[in-house]
């Protein structure tokens, strides 16, 4: 799979995010960290991690982090982030999520935020990737899958070019979702909706039964 961020770079996906749209997909994962009965450090997964921008904070709070991502540009620059803040407790790796290379019941928490999941552009590969994270929880452990509420009457697969590189997007409705779910080997799931700064969200809450 290209890496699309190789010439726009990390500020360019730096400057989609405002602040409060990062301290509220923090306060977000903080409840369902603080909901679960869990002492100590949890072990977290952070799928399509970015530079780092979830993982990093999830790290400092004593929590063991691993973050994969496909693009070689943003993994180098999450890795200077943990350099620069001394973190000895988050592992950053390459990885497709289409192929994810962990082992079952692996993860308490596994985050897929800010519209990764969109880059799934197949229905049979949503199902797919859906119960592969269901099937890397560990009992008694949640999936968040957060992407943007678009309320759109229809799914749709977009084409989008980031400076000449042209990649799928799947835009999401909150039917199309139920609709995956219903028929993946999750135990439990939830689909909400809320804000994350000023952007309307869908969130997608998988819980394994303990
Ligand atoms: C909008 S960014 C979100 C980054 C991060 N989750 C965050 O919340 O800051 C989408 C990310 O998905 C990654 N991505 C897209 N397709 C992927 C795939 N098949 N496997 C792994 N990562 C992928 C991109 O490289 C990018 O880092």
């Amino acid at each position: 799979m290209d890496d699309i961020y190789l010439d726009v770079g990390t500020n360019w996906l730096k400057s989609k995010v405002s602040d409060d749209f990062t301290t509220d997909t923090h306060l977000y994962i903080e409840n369902i960290i603080s909901s679960m009965s869990f002492g100590g450090g949890l072990r977290i997964l952070d799928m399509c991690c970015g530079y780092g921008r979830v993982s990093i904070p999830l790290s400092k709070r004593g929590h063991f982090v691993v973050g994969f991502d496909v693009s070689e540009t943003l993994l180098k620059s999450a890795e200077s982030a943990k350099r620069k803040e001394l973190l000895n407790n988050v592992m950053f790796v390459r990885a497709d999520m289409l192929k994810l290379p962990f082992r079952e019941k692996t993860f308490d928490i596994v985050l897929c935020m800010w519209a990764s999941f969109n880059f799934v552009a197949h229905i049979e590969d949503q199902l797919n990737v859906i119960n592969e994270l269901a099937a890397i929880l560990l009992p008694g452990g949640v999936a968040i899958i957060d992407l943007p509420n678009e309320h759109s009457s229809s799914e749709k697969l977009l084409t989008l070019d980031v400076s000449g590189s042209v990649y799928h997007y799947f835009q999401h409705t909150k039917r199309h979702l139920e609709h995956v779910l219903s028929s993946s080997l999750a135990d439990s799931y939830k689909i909400e909706e809320c804000m994350f700064g000023a952007k309307d969200r869908i969130i997608v809450v998988i819980s394994k039964n303990v």
